[in-house]
């Protein structure tokens, strides 16, 4: 992706400027509801081109405040035969300032960055989003690794409102929550929702439904890491209900997880989500996806005889 120019090719077809897939997310207007997942450019090296692909928008980092190593490999491993992926990268990162010399020189797409920032204490992030705000539309904030222990923190309703309450103090950009995924476990999904419902308390502007799943693996280092890739994305469906439910529009939701056609993006859409983000299924179908995915979109919603994203509904219609 660091070549540049190769890229500019995917503008000419990538549907990005189509009317009909303009996106409101939290107030800022988006060109697809389509975006880059976290994780895929740690440092920011390269958004300006991954854009292009059709991206509407992108999500850079996650950035942490100092540089780290993440943990020892092997740490991420293709299961092709379910085009998944383990991964236990645990945020190997050059820290924030360096992430914002490169967001610097893409100040022609700005309103189009998302940046994920993490840490373990509170400071740490506050500390990121002072030194990025200006280069930036909205902060994800990033509470849910499964691979980095300290972020666990963040996972108790009382720190999370404090944190969230800490960091608008900070910033008017919009805040997004990326949760973690919950099970049927009675525990795990009670204290997931108690979360959101936090969350929802102290306004912020949009959650992400979910990250990876934590899963053991032999062929992992450390033993285990986040799953992804298509066999989660009925858990993603199940767990947007679910969040709808409670949410009442306060939130924008954005949908992350096993998303891989122009059908599942319908489906996340049609869920109430304003808009999807996808990492594994780039990975394993390649830069010509993000087109695809658009222009699949708009043919579905050509049939549907639609034209705006937010009147999506029900299922995808049959090509
Ligand atoms: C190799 C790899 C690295 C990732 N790194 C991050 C990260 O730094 N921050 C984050 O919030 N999510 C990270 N993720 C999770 C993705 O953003 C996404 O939530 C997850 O992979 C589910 O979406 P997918 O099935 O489309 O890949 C990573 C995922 C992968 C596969």
């Amino acid at each position: 992706m660091r070549v540049p120019y190769v890229w500019n090719l995917f503008n000419i077809n990538n549907s990005v400027g189509n009317k009909s897939l303009e996106t409101k997310l939290f107030g800022n207007s988006y060109p697809s509801p389509l975006g880059l997942a976290a994780g895929f450019d740690k440092d920011c090296n390269t958004l300006n081109n991954v854009i292009k692909l059709g991206f509407g928008f992108v999500t850079g980092g996650t950035v942490t405040l100092t540089s780290r190593p993440g943990n020892p490999k092997p740490r991420v491993i293709r299961i092709t035969k379910d085009k998944a992926i383990i991964n236990a990268l645990g945020f190997p990162g050059k820290g924030v300032e360096y992430s914002v010399k490169n967001l610097k020189k893409f100040q022609s797409i700005k309103r189009r960055i998302i940046l994920s920032v993490s840490g373990t204490i509170e400071d740490e992030i506050i500390e990121c989003i002072q030194l990025s705000k200006s280069f930036i539309s909205a902060f994800e904030i990033n509470i849910s690794s499964p691979n980095t222990s300290g972020l666990k923190v963040f996972q108790n309703p009382s720190r999370l409102g404090e944190l969230i309450e800490a960091v608008k103090k900070n910033t008017d950009k919009p805040i997004i929550i990326k949760f973690p995924p919950w099970n049927n476990s009675f525990d795990n999904k009670k204290e997931m929702i108690k979360l959101i419902e936090t969350s929802l308390m102290t306004n912020v502007e949009g959650m992400v439904i979910s990250n990876t799943h934590p899963k053991e693996s032999k062929s992992i280092k450390i033993g285990r890491g986040g799953y992804s890739g298509e066999p989660i994305f009925p858990d993603t469906l199940k767990m947007l209900r679910e969040v709808q439910a409670i949410n009442n529009g306060c939130a924008d939701i954005i949908a992350c997880g096993g998303i891989s056609s122009a059908n599942d993006l319908w489906k996340v859409l049609a869920c109430g989500a304003k808009a999807g983000q996808i990492y594994t299924s780039l990975v394993y179908q390649g830069p010509s996806l993000p087109s695809k995915i658009n222009n699949g979109l708009i043919k579905l919603m050509k049939i549907a005889g639609i034209n705006k994203i937010n009147e999506i509904n029900g299922e995808p219609p049959k090509i």
